[in-house]
Order: structure tokens, then C-alpha cells, then sequence
């Protein structure tokens, strides 16, 4: 399902890559970590081959060529001090190397630089929603090139996880808390974002993309999305903001009750409240109970609705209050 509006402006496609082993590194800490995960696959891979031809060798080179010879138990062998400390201190060593190397990786993908730039990610069965400083919100993850951007998670139901493999960084979405991710994209370019943490059906059609603008492209896109909004007819932007800014989860245009009265029918009924007294709904009382709705409280209903006010700019409100006269 896809709401949102159309791309403003052409996106920058993604860059070719011709690895077939790890996606094309793009932002400042792939390169670091490509290089960790080498290390760690080629060292294995040297290790347990190593280890299998020796065991091969030895068991023919020192098989028993008979059952009397399998038998003799005389001492064959002993221990041989430098040589255990040797294969003691080399692995321990190493190991150490690959700690500190991992810590050092660990501190640098947790420790956000100041002055980041801040885009909050939500988690919902099943899309990810990214909203821009200035409150636009869209599908797509959309980030300047060559900036450090810091990326709030938060989850509306269940654990997600939103994983940019180009960027090599991930970070599960809890329900109830703020979590965080931040990167520094080095490549323009549009890079897939998978949801990494199994979240019902559809857990693997939770994909989005990270949009990497050039210079100036970040800005022009959200200027250009702006300008696009505030063109939109009032009640097609109604529509979009009863789906994006959470009207949708209690009140339904379709005449059936949910936390909230439905939307449908509603503009022009005069309206029995809580305290017993009655209103006629006109414009004025639906933004009233958008800014202010413990104000009045439709009887039936609990006062559970958060207040708007301060969210909504006035054109907002106004599509808002355009849309639920629409629906007829
Ligand atoms: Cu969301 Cu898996």
C-alpha cells in the first residue's frame, strides 16, 4: 500500500556495483567493517581447510599398519613446552586483535556525532514512515550525501528491525522506546531498506528504499514535496493526513464506530455530548476537537484522543476538516 505522494523530483538511481559478494559500500563505516567480516571469512576459511588436510595427513601418515601395532602402549611421545605456549599466545593474540578491532567498530556505529542531522523512523505491520524535520513524512528514507544523519526508531506494534545493507548498519524498532541508528553516506544513489526481525505476514514485503541526494538535493527535494502538498486539492490532503498522522487508527470513514465517532455523515448532525448538552458540527467544532478534543466530548466515546494543537498547521486543519465533509 502506498499513500503517499508521487516523487517530486527524479531520484538519483542506484550505482552500478559489480560485487557479487557484499553490496556496494557506501557509507563511512562499510569500508571498516567489509574488512573485519574479511578477515574473520578468510582466516576461517585458511583455518578449517588448514586443519582438515593436517587431520587427513596425519591419519594416514600415522595410521597402525596392524592390530598388534595399534596395541602397543610405550610412551611415543612428549610434551613439547615452546611449541604449546607458541600455539597458546599466537590464537590469543589474534583473538585480541579481532576484539579490539570489533570494539573499536562497535564504539564508531554507537557513538552519533554531534550535529547530525535527525530523521525519526516508525515501524508499522508493515511499512516503515520516515518524518523530516520540517514534518513532512514519506515512505522513503531520504538523506543528504557527505552528512552524518541520525535515525530515531520507534515501532507502532510489534519488533522490527530497520537493516540499510549498503550502509552496513541495523538497528531494531521496540514498541514503547526510542532507538538509533546513524550513518554517514559517502555515494548518491537509491539503496534498499529491509526489515530484519520476522514481524507476521508480510514481514518480507517491509521494504523501502534510502534515497542518497547530491548536493542541494536533499533541500530541493523537501522544498519541492512542500510546494506539492500545499497545491493539493484541500480534501485530497485530508485524506493523506487522516492516513499519516494517526487519524486512520480510531476513526473510520466508512460509518463504523472504532476508539473514536466514524467520520462518515458526521458534518452537519447535530451531535449529543458527554455533559448531556448538543452541538451542531460544523466546521468550527471539528477543528476545535482536532486542537482541543477533550473540549468536547462526543457521548458514547472515552476522551482518549490526543491533542492536535501545535501539530497541525492551519492548512492542515482546514484539509482535515475539508475531508470529513466529503464524506458523505
Ligand atoms: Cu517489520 Cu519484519
Amino acid at each position: 500500500m502506498s499513500y503517499l505522494l508521487q516523487d517530486p523530483i527524479p531520484l538519483p538511481k542506484s550505482p552500478p556495483s559489480n560485487d557479487t559478494w557484499l553490496p556496494l559500500p557506501a557509507s563511512t563505516v562499510s569500508g571498516d567493517i567489509d574488512g573485519l567480516f574479511d578477515f574473520l571469512f578468510w582466516m576461517s576459511a585458511v583455518l578449517s581447510i588448514g586443519i582438515m588436510v593436517a587431520m587427513t595427513w596425519f591419519a594416514y601418515r600415522y595410521r597402525a599398519g596392524s592390530r598388534a601395532q595399534n596395541e602397543v602402549s610405550e610412551k611415543t611421545s612428549d610434551h613439547n613446552t615452546a611449541l604449546e605456549i607458541t600455539w597458546s599466545v599466537i590464537p590469543l593474540l589474534v583473538s585480541i586483535a579481532i576484539f579490539v578491532w570489533g570494539f573499536k567498530g562497535y564504539v564508531t556505529l554507537r557513538a552519533t556525532p554531534k550535529d547530525a542531522l535527525e530523521i525519526h523512523a516508525t515501524a508499522q505491520k508493515w511499512k516503515w514512515l520516515f518524518t523530516y524535520p520540517n514534518g513532512l513524512q514519506d515512505d522513503k528514507l531520504h538523506v543528504p550525501v557527505d552528512r552524518d544523519v541520525r535515525i530515531i526508531i520507534q515501532s507502532m506494534d510489534v519488533l522490527h528491525s530497520l537493516f540499510i545493507p549498503a550502509f552496513r548498519v541495523k538497528m531494531d524498532a521496540v514498541p514503547g522506546r526510542y532507538t538509533e541508528l546513524w550513518f554517514h553516506a559517502t555515494e548518491t544513489g537509491d539503496f534498499p531498506i529491509f526489515c530484519a526481525e520476522y514481524c507476521g505476514t508480510a514481514h518480507s514485503d517491509m521494504l523501502s528504499h534510502t534515497i542518497v541526494h547530491p548536493p542541494g538535493g536533499y533541500e530541493e527535494f523537501l522544498r519541492e514535496y512542500e510546494k506539492k502538498l500545499l497545491a493539493m486539492p484541500p480534501v485530497e490532503l485530508g485524506k493523506l493526513l487522516y492516513e499519516t498522522k494517526g487519524c486512520s487508527a480510531c476513526h473510520t470513514t466508512d460509518g463504523t464506530a472504532k476508539i473514536g465517532p466514524s467520520w462518515k455523515g458526521v458534518f452537519g448532525k447535530q451531535e449529543a455530548l458527554a455533559d448531556g448538552s448538543s452541538v451542531p458540527i460544523d466546521e468550527n467544532y471539528l477543528r476545535e476537537s482536532i486542537i482541543d478534543p477533550q473540549a468536547k466530548i462526543v457521548n458514547g466515546f472515552p476522551p482518549s484522543m490526543p491533542a492536535y494543537k501545535g501539530q497541525l498547521n492551519d492548512q492542515e486543519l482546514t484539509a482535515l476538516v475539508e475531508y470529513i465533509k466529503s464524506l458523505k
